[in-house]
This record gives C-alpha cells, structure tokens and sequence, in this order.
C-alpha cells in the first residue's frame, strides 16, 4: 500500500488521541517498518491492519467503525491532493461510477505498483448505483466511508447499504447507493 494511506492514518489518529498515545500503539505493533512511513514508500497491507487493530483496542472504537472513519479522512485528503478529479465530476453518483474506469487508472499512471480494488457499477435508477468492490484486501468499511465521503463532498443526502458477500481470500460487498434527487 501507498505510504499516503499509513500516513494519513497516524494523522488521523493524531488528531483523534494525540502524539503519544499514536507513538504508544506504533510501538506496541511491532511493525516490521517501526511505523516510520513517508508518502512515497510503499508499505505490506498488513502493518495498516495491525495499526487499525492497535487504535482499536485503544479506543474501544470497534475496527470496522475506524476504517468507516478513516474513509472520511481520507476522502477529505484526496480533495485536498487531487482536486482535479473533483472539478470533471459534478455529482456524486458519477464520481463514483468514474472511480473504476477514470480516477484509479489514473493513480495507477501516478504509482504503477498501487494495490487498487475492482469496482463494477450498475445505475439501476436515474438516482440508485449499485456498485460492487472487489479487493484481495478486508477495506470494505473503509470503502463505505469513502463512499460516505464522496457524498459529503458533493453535499447529496442519500442512503447507502452494504450487502457482504465475500469469499475466502476475497472481500467482495455490495454498496447500493440511493441519493435523495438524481441531477
Ligand atoms: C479523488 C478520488 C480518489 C483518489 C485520488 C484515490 C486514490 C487512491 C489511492 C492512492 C489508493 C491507495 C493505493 C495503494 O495504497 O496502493 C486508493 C485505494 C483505495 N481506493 Fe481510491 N481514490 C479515490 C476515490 C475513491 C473512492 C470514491 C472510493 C470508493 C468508492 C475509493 C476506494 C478505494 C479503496 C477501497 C482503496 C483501498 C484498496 C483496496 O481496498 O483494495 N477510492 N485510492
């Protein structure tokens, strides 16, 4: 994974818990980096999940719900660094439609080497999409609150739910997205 992901995680977490409590919990991990991690580098999957499991227990947050929050987080970050795939997107709904075929192909030209999720996108309303995350990956709550954020960003209350149905080895889920007007 992307070094950007481990470090807008220990900053969210900075800002949630404070230096310390982040350092504690990095040290506790045992991560085979010692959480020193910059934007560029590109770090094993696993370390995020250990340092998710570590703010867990921590914070008695469950995992999934800080994933949820994470999404949040990151949306807002990915507005902040690339806000060009904002601007060509004028709703929700076709931002997300767009992520599969536009914005992550696009990443992969930044960084060859990204881990990226699989998105098949159905709208089966003029304002209902289905879209359905594939990833070797268990970041399907993390996906929702991207989701969630993507929402935010364009000010559009909706109802989102998720239907898993992963298979070993797989994370597969089900995201139905219905927004209160199409436009
Ligand atoms: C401007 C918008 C976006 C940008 C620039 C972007 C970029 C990225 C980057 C850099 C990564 C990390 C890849 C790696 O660590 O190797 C990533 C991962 C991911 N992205 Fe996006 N993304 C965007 C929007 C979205 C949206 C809206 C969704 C959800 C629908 C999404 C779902 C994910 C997920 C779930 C991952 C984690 C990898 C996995 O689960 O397999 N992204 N994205």
């Amino acid at each position: 994974m992307k070094g950007i992901v481990f470090t807008e995680l220990l900053a969210m977490a900075e800002d949630m818990l404070g230096e310390e409590v982040v350092d504690a919990v990095i040290e506790a991990a045992n991560l085979p980096s010692g959480g020193a991690y910059t934007g560029v580098g590109d770090y094993p999957c696993a370390e995020l999940m250990t340092l998710i499991q570590g703010f867990s227990r921590t914070t008695s947050v469950a995992e999934n719900e800080l994933q949820r929050i994470f999404g949040h987080w990151m949306m807002k970050s990915f507005e902040r660094h690339y806000p060009g795939f904002f601007r060509s997107n004028q709703d929700a709904l076709t931002m997300l439609e767009s992520i599969e075929n536009e914005v992550h192909v696009e990443v992969r030209k930044l960084y060859p080497n990204a881990e990226l999720p699989t998105f098949d996108t159905v709208r089966e309303a003029p304002n209902e999409l289905l879209m359905t995350y594939t990833s070797p990956r268990e970041l399907s709550p993390f996906c929702g609150g991207l989701i969630e954020g993507t929402l935010a960003h364009f000010g559009t209350e909706g109802t989102i739910t998720a239907r898993d149905r992963s298979t070993p080895g797989t994370t597969r889920t089900d995201f139905r997205i219905t927004v209160a007007e199409s436009r």
